[in-house]
């Protein structure tokens, strides 16, 4: 029997589940299609598990991911839920915690826009139409997410809050690592952004991020300073390759690139630790509004999905087929409402069963070059 794979599905909040669906479909398909001996258990997290547990981020999940080789995540908080303190909501009681738990430091967001598509991107047909693939390394268990104190204090006649950021070098060490070997399997060139104008933490993020790159003198290193760094890339996003982040600016970044693919709706993301035991999860958030309408797009999610195929079972041929699908269902002109720019779409399952359609020609393609060259 082959090696036993087990992925906890954890589907969370908003559009979560519904996405999470989808997904689950492509799972069986790959499953029955590569042979393989998956396991797939689903847990509560965030709001859902609030209303059930009474907790965002229960012990069974944490122990049912502890089991697992990787987290297929969906997404997690809601307007339900926003008039609890910030350290009991969904976002912080359970994502940021789960990815602190697991040690996930290196959080990496894939943003791609074939040139054909160029249509789907908000930019100029003369920027977009060059295509472009940026992949952005978060760090993603430090600085502001993280620092202590983080505090709201009232006296008698102040009021006011604090926010610390600290960034340890060994911190910035390993996510720099992470880039310039990402790099090293890309374009070799890694662009680090920071604000080393002002403010002491990037002073250090920089200087660590050149001594670092002495290890990789293949890899083309700059550093960009975030306010130019997001005209940059409106600009010229073909000109990246490998954007370096601290957590904050990641955050934002990450969403600069996701939203010029066409929709946050296809950025998907790994968060590795050391060992590259990973949590996959789309980057685009829970969308209450479309939520439970089927209107949602599931590309984000099953691209995560790629993402563990790629990074945690190195089954790549497996992560190239589903990638490859989605790019095939999208050239046939399919559309969910977000990419559609006011014409015609389909929904959720639609866009669901048409990737899986995509994906079984990619099999069917794989079965003739075989038979062809026996
Ligand atoms: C993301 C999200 C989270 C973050 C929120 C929900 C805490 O925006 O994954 O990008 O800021 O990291
Ligand atoms: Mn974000």
């Amino acid at each position: 029997m082959n090696k036993k794979l087990k992925i906890a599905m954890l589907p969370g909040d908003g559009i979560g589940p519904e996405v999470m669906q989808e997904t689950y479909k492509i799972i069986k398909i790959i499953k029955k299609k590569s042979n393989l001996n998956l396991k797939i258990k689903k847990y509560d997290i965030g709001g859902i598990a609030i209303e059930k547990w009474g907790k965002a981020l229960p012990k069974k999940t944490l122990k049912g991911c502890e089991k697992s080789h990787a987290i297929l995540l969906g997404s997690v908080g809601g307007p339900k839920w926003e008039y609890l303190p910030s350290h009991q909501r969904p976002e912080v009681a359970s994502l940021l915690k789960i990815r602190k738990y697991f040690n996930l430091f290196a959080n990496l967001r894939y943003s791609i826009l074939h040139p054909k598509l160029y249509k789907l991107s908000p930019l100029k047909k003369k920027i977009a139409d060059k295509g472009f693939d940026i992949l952005c390394v978060r760090e993603l268990t430090s600085g502001i997410y993280f620092g202590q104190p983080s505090l709201e204090i009232k006296k008698k006649n102040k009021h006011y809050a604090i926010d610390t950021t600290i960034y340890h070098k060994n911190e910035i060490k390993r996510i720099a690592h992470i880039a310039f070997q990402e790099a090293l399997k890309r374009k070799k060139k890694v662009t680090s952004i920071d604000k080393s104008n002002v403010l002491q933490t990037s002073k250090l993020w920089k200087k660590t991020v050149n001594q670092v790159s002495q290890n990789y003198p293949e890899v083309n290193l700059s550093h960009l300073y975030f306010d130019n760094a997001v005209m940059q890339i409106i600009k010229n996003p073909h000109s990246f390759d490998v954007i370096l982040c601290p957590n904050l600016i990641g955050d934002i970044i990450s969403d600069e690139c996701g939203i010029l693919t066409g929709s946050i709706g296809m950025l998907s993301s790994a968060s590795l630790n050391e060992k590259k035991f990973g949590l996959y999860e789309p980057a685009g958030g829970t969308a209450p509004d479309i939520q439970g309408k089927n209107l949602a797009n599931p590309i984000a999610q099953i691209l995560s999905l790629a993402l563990l195929f790629k990074h945690t079972f190195k089954l790549n041929t497996i992560s190239k087929k589903i990638k490859l699908a989605i790019q095939k269902t999208l050239l046939k002109g399919y559309r969910t409402l977000d990419i559609s720019n006011g014409k015609k779409f389909i929904t959720t399952d639609q866009m669901g069963n048409e990737i899986i359609k995509s994906l079984l020609e990619e099999y069917n393609n794989e079965k003739n070059f075989i038979s062809k060259n026996i």
